[in-house]
């Protein structure tokens, strides 16, 4: 029994997808368990850039499964237009994708609704990507009018429901704001059950099949989307997503004991950045933020938006590599922190005059927090083509020794840029 499970600690967009694509190799298996097509991966494989929403990394491997288990929430307008992609750009499908009967399906109605709640939250929007992830999450929370990717095949009650949610849908829309037009049912039950009718070959019970996998020894790599500090329950409430996006989500969105982990990788860059609202005490809102922005190519994936960056924020880090449970971490991105003079790592908060390393549960708290900051010499050399830790300057492999230290879990894999070849193995 091999599993490893790969985990964002910061907000997000932690590089995730190559370090998931790099041990695809390892393992028979890949799943993706939580969010949807909210979140975005870039995997850079054979020169050629990929960019997955909902399909897992593993999909670039051609002897792998790739598995979207129960707690993913689907777009199947977004999954079979990304599987045409791929198809196109990487060779056939076929049966090297299964989708969970139970994961929950995103209609035209939660992009609406979603829309509406973050116009009502004026200055305090969460920032969304717009794609209904929140709307569809709290419709599977609320029972009545969710609809799994399953009921989508009993054809009447299928469209039975479709009409209540639908008729309900449209009176809640309509009331919060009149200029939308309403949905009409026939239509949605149409260009639904085309989906259904593509996504069919791929839907099975991924959860059954994944205790079988665990049985005959098949050795799973689990995927997780966003970062631990946008986890539904422990993150920056109400600036998270709608999932446990921390390791806290990989039983509960796949449905198989974290029991057989045993290697729980956490990502994490070499310094933060966020997208949408929500406090970020080491944001940089000047040239240098600017600087890491145009070097990391900070710019979101799914909606393009610029990413905020900051310098490396240990006591966020470390509250993910403890919420997660992470036994080694994976630091991606170190390359664009060369040439700087000097930098700068948060080891602590200031929070009304105390000082702290915890991580406060409150946004107003986190609002308030002064970082403390540990400033460490930079390195003046390009390291992108490093590939032992000997191949780094003093200095960078001081810096990563610190994050290390201060997170609490040391490093065993060091990205020093977007190619697979473009890593370096700490242990080996
Ligand atoms: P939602 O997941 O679209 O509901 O957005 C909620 C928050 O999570 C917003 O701040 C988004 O920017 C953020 N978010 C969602 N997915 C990702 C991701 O893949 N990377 C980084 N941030 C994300």
């Amino acid at each position: 029994m091999s599993a490893t499970s790969v985990i964002g600690l910061q907000w997000g967009d932690e590089a995730k997808g190559k370090i998931v694509d790099l041990l695809t190799g390892q393992h028979d298996i890949v799943v993706r368990y939580q969010g949807g097509n909210n979140a975005g991966h870039t995997v850079v494989a054979g020169g050629e850039t990929f960019k997955l929403s909902l399909l897992p990394a593993g999909i670039l491997h051609h002897d792998v499964v790739s598995v979207i288990a129960a707690g993913v929430v689907i777009n199947p307008q977004a999954l079979l237009a990304e599987m045409d992609d791929i198809a196109k750009r990487n060779g056939p499908i076929d049966h090297r994708l299964l989708i969970s009967d139970r994961a929950h399906v995103i209609f035209p109605w939660h992009m609406l609704e979603e829309a509406v709640l973050e116009r009502s939250r004026k200055d305090e929007a969460i920032g969304t990507t717009m794609r209904g992830i929140g709307t569809c999450y709290g419709d599977k929370a609320g029972r009545t009018h969710a609809i799994r990717v399953g009921d989508m095949f009993y054809n009447g009650s299928f469209r039975r429901r479709l009409s209540e949610i639908v008729a309900y849908k449209n009176k809640v829309l309509t009331a919060l704001d009149p200029q939308i037009d309403p949905l009409d049912a026939d239509t949605v039950y149409e260009e639904y059950s085309q989906y259904a009718q593509e996504l069919r070959p791929y839907v099975i019970d991924t959860t059954s099949y994944l205790h079988r996998a665990v049985d005959e020894g098949k050795r799973i790599l689990f995927e997780g989307a966003q970062g631990s500090l946008l986890d539904l329950d422990h993150g920056t409430f109400p600036f998270v997503t709608s999932s446990n996006s921390s390791g806290c989500g990989v039983h509960s969105g796949s449905g198989v004991s974290e029991r057989i982990i045993d290697r729980m990788i956490g990502v994490v860059k070499a310094y933060t950045t966020r997208v949408g609202g929500g406090p970020f005490p080491t944001e940089l809102n000047d040239e240098t933020g600017q600087y890491i922005r145009d070097r990391g190519r900070e710019y979101g994936t799914v909606t393009g938006r610029p990413r905020r960056c900051g310098w490396f924020d240990a006591v966020a880090a470390r509250y993910g590599a403890r919420l997660s449970g992470v036994n080694c971490i994976a630091i991606a991105l170190l390359d664009v922190l060369s040439n700087f003079d000097d930098l700068k790592i948060c080891e602590a908060y200031e929070i009304d005059g105390v000082r702290t390393t915890d991580f406060p549960s409150h946004v107003e708290m986190l609002a308030k927090v002064q970082p403390i900051y540990r400033t460490l010499s930079g390195w003046q050399a390009d390291i992108t083509a490093a590939r032992v830790l000997e191949d780094l300057p003093v200095e960078a492999r001081r810096y990563i020794d610190t994050i290390g230290e201060l997170v609490g879990v040391s490093a065993e894999i060091i990205s020093v840029g977007p190619d697979r070849e473009q890593t370096i193995f700490c242990n080996s």
